[in-house]
């Protein structure tokens, strides 16, 4: 027990409460020594309050403040002093006042903190990783965890409102190796047989509308042990949704509806519904991506037909062996530097590119870089194509298709962050629609895009069997400000057609019975039509704060390399955890890790 109990937060106190004797408990952040007056600054997650122990207000006191150091835990009973006003402290919540204090505990003792626990984060990443507690204390990572509370509660309210049951589902499921690869848990009751962590609730959301549970919602956690980036982490949360009865449009508007719902209750914007969609098809071919920041108009422009009978060979090779030549036209980037120009072309080339080829806009034609190669006519008819100015850069990649776009469209996205094109504050989400089924597969086999249990566009059907390839899918991605935030489909619902796709993949009526089997008998019992979506949770609240990395809004998130620093997890287990499980080790990689 102790006795100063709080009867305020250190974010609640104003002009208006001068006079009152209040008592507050917090950390000490800051700690100013005047001679004897002691100033600290005393902070809880609403905020931080100016403390103040004058000797001449009770010696005793001043001398036991004295004691106090950086994140001490302490309980203060004081009066509220108003400031006068050339004193006010711009900037902070309670800058009008302090506390003159006349009682103080200390509830708890701190060792010096291994960083200073103040807004700037002059931390190292491991540092704060491995103190994590000491790094959400700071107040930008309070910010981060309320607004992601606030997003959750949004999303919840929108999903209650419209009528969405929230049920959850297991995480230690049945190992179906196919998506992402599986954590894999053994059994201690049946040796040698393992269960995965869920990577999504996937079979089982579908499984609920084979139930009748139409319109079900979780905010889930999903696990995927797969290489990780900015971007992406092995244990990560989904607003997981699923629908019956439904076609794309349904599914779209009731996440429309949940994304405005939490745009205006967390940041006060309105997003105009319904969003845009783009097929896929084109977003490759204007932004050589299937998640293009559609935040800035530099679109990639087709010139195949100009280079096929160019005599610049590189443009012309490349189309005789069947690649493609786009090109894109960066307004003022004339003044770009032959060194940035090469950083460029260093670029393209490390996301296996073959090259950039650059012209810049002047005296009314084309000319620098590779112009030399061209004729007038041709570059004319470049410039005119490309709709460049004098003071443009123009650039190109002559390749394969696929590489092409890929190389351009990361350009884009680079150029457009070097060049701040994007206009900042500004939210632009759209729906990606009509994703290829397939992709063609380490050996060339197709594998699912999506997922398998996504339904084929019904005009594609016939061509699962002859050009899985060319199949579309009724597959859809959320797309806001150059980041995928959700993906999802309509689903295969009727058994013969699910067989037809898993087959197409490669598997055998063995394999298929083996890992989806419960699956399939369950569509012999009256499956209805469904679908649904699932958005990452972390990289929406990332995007909501304007932030690069989903490990800041991430309570306790792992690192690059897969690791818990605060825990050191994973780690080693006993030997008699090991004899339980009847599993005999390996010898480990050299390092301690693998790949
Ligand atoms: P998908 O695999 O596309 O679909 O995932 C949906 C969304 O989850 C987020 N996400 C991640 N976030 C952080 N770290 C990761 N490793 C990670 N992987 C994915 C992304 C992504 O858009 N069951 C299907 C959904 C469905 O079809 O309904 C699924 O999981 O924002």
């Amino acid at each position: 027990m102790y006795t100063l109990k709080r009867t305020q937060t250190c974010g609640a106190l104003r002009a208006s409460d001068a006079g009152r004797t209040v008592i507050l408990n917090g950390w000490v952040e800051a700690r100013r020594d005047f001679g004897g007056v002691l100033f600290i600054d005393l902070r809880d997650r609403y905020g931080k309050t100016q403390v103040v122990f004058r000797p001449e207000v009770d010696a005793a006191l001043a001398e036991l403040a004295q004691s106090l150091r950086f994140e001490f835990v302490v309980a203060v009973r004081g009066v509220v002093k108003a400031r006068p006003a050339e004193a006010v402290k711009k900037g902070m919540e309670t800058g009008e006042i302090e506390l003159e204090a006349t009682g103080l505990e200390i509830l708890n003792e701190s060792k010096a903190p291994p960083f200073e626990v103040t807004d700037e984060a002059a931390a190292s990443d491991e540092m704060r990783l491995k103190y994590r507690y000491l790094d959400l204390r700071r107040r930008p990572m309070q910010r981060n965890m309320v607004t992601r509370h606030r997003v959750l509660a949004a999303f919840r309210e929108s999903m209650d409102a419209q009528g969405f049951l929230d049920l959850d589902t297991p995480i230690l499921i049945k190992n179906t190796p196919g998506g992402a690869r599986n954590f894999l848990v053994p059994s201690r009751l049946w040796p040698h047989q393992f269960f995965a962590l869920a990577e999504s609730p996937q079979i089982f959301k579908q499984l609920f509308q084979v139930a009748g549970m139409d319109r079900y919602f979780q905010v889930c956690k999903c696990y995927r042990d797969e290489d990780l980036r900015a971007d992406r982490q092995p244990e990560f949360t989904q607003f997981d949704l699923e629908m019956s009865f439904v076609d794309e449009g349904d599914v779209q508007a009731a996440v429309e509806q949940a994304v405005s719902h939490v745009f205006q209750k967390v940041l006060g914007v309105t997003l105009p519904t319904p969003f845009p969609r783009m097929t896929y098809a084109e977003a490759m071919d204007r932004y050589g991506s299937d998640k293009p920041d559609i935040r800035f108009a530099l679109h990639l422009v087709d010139v195949t037909d100009l280079a096929r009978a160019s005599a610049f060979r590189v443009f012309s090779e490349a189309v005789a062996t069947g690649g493609i030549v786009k090109g894109l036209c960066v307004p003022g980037g004339g003044t770009m530097s032959r060194k940035e120009i090469d950083e460029l072309t260093t670029w393209v080339k490390g996301v296996g590119a073959k090259g950039l080829v650059w012209l810049k806009g002047e005296g009314g034609t084309l000319g620098g870089g590779s112009a030399k190669n061209f004729s007038a006519e041709e570059l004319a008819a470049l410039r005119s194509r490309l709709g460049a100015n004098d003071g443009d850069l123009l650039l190109f990649v002559a390749d394969e298709r696929g590489r092409c776009k890929v190389a351009l469209g990361g350009l884009r996205t680079m150029l457009g962050q070097k060049l701040k094109l994007v206009k900042e504050g500004s939210w632009e989400p759209f729906w990606v629609v009509e994703f290829p089924m397939f992709e063609a597969g380490p050996e060339g086999r197709p594998q699912a895009k999506h997922h398998v249990f996504t339904s084929p566009m019904p005009d594609d059907v016939a061509l699962l069997e002859t050009e899985p390839l060319k199949v579309r899918a009724r597959a859809y991605d959320l797309v806001l400000n150059g980041v995928e935030l959700g993906g999802g489909s309509i689903r295969i619902h009727r058994k013969d057609l699910q067989r037809r796709v898993l087959a197409v993949i490669g598997l055998q009526e063995g394999d298929i019975r083996d890992k989806f089997g419960f699956m399939l008998d369950a569509f012999d019992y009256g499956a209805p039509p469904h679908g649904g979506i699932a958005l990452g949770v972390d990289r929406f609240v990332m995007l909501l704060l304007g932030l690069d990395s989903i490990r800041d809004v991430i309570p306790f998130p792992k690192t690059q390399k897969g690791q818990c620093l605060m825990q050191s997890a994973p780690g080693g287990v006993i030997p008699k955890q090991l004899d339980e499980l009847h599993i005999a080790l390996k010898p480990a990689p050299e390092d301690g890790r693998a790949g």
